[in-house]
């Protein structure tokens, strides 16, 4: 584990690139286990962080993922646009050109 303290410091983009990377890990960890115990899941950013760190007395030097609600589900949800295909999206070794 020596390399990790090295490996981050003095790097604040890496280190809040690291962060998100394991938030949103974690954050699809908990809406895949939500989904198996019958529950469905929304992630959302659309709230005010400053006033959420205020109210949860976050402590300086973290910083705040997104917020999941997990809930019964009402009503299917509305018909997706579409989505890309895997040939749009892959990148097999390195980009073409
Ligand atoms: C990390 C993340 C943050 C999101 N934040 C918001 C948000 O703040 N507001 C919002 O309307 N949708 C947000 N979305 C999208 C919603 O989670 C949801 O996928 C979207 O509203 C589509 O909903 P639908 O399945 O009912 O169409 C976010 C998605 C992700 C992955």
């Amino acid at each position: 584990m020596n390399w990790m303290g090295p490996f981050h410091e003095g790097k604040p983009q890496l280190q809040r690139d690291e962060s998100q990377r394991s938030i949103g890990i974690a954050m699809q960890t908990i809406m895949l286990a939500a989904r198996a115990m019958g529950y469905d899941s929304c992630p959302m950013i659309g709230f005010d962080h400053e006033a959420v760190a205020k109210l949860i007395r976050m402590p300086a030097g973290y910083c705040m993922g997104p917020m999941i609600a997990v809930g019964k589900r009402v009503k299917d949800s509305w018909p997706k646009p579409g989505q890309l295909s895997i040939d749009e999206v892959r990148i097999v070794d390195r980009f073409p050109g």
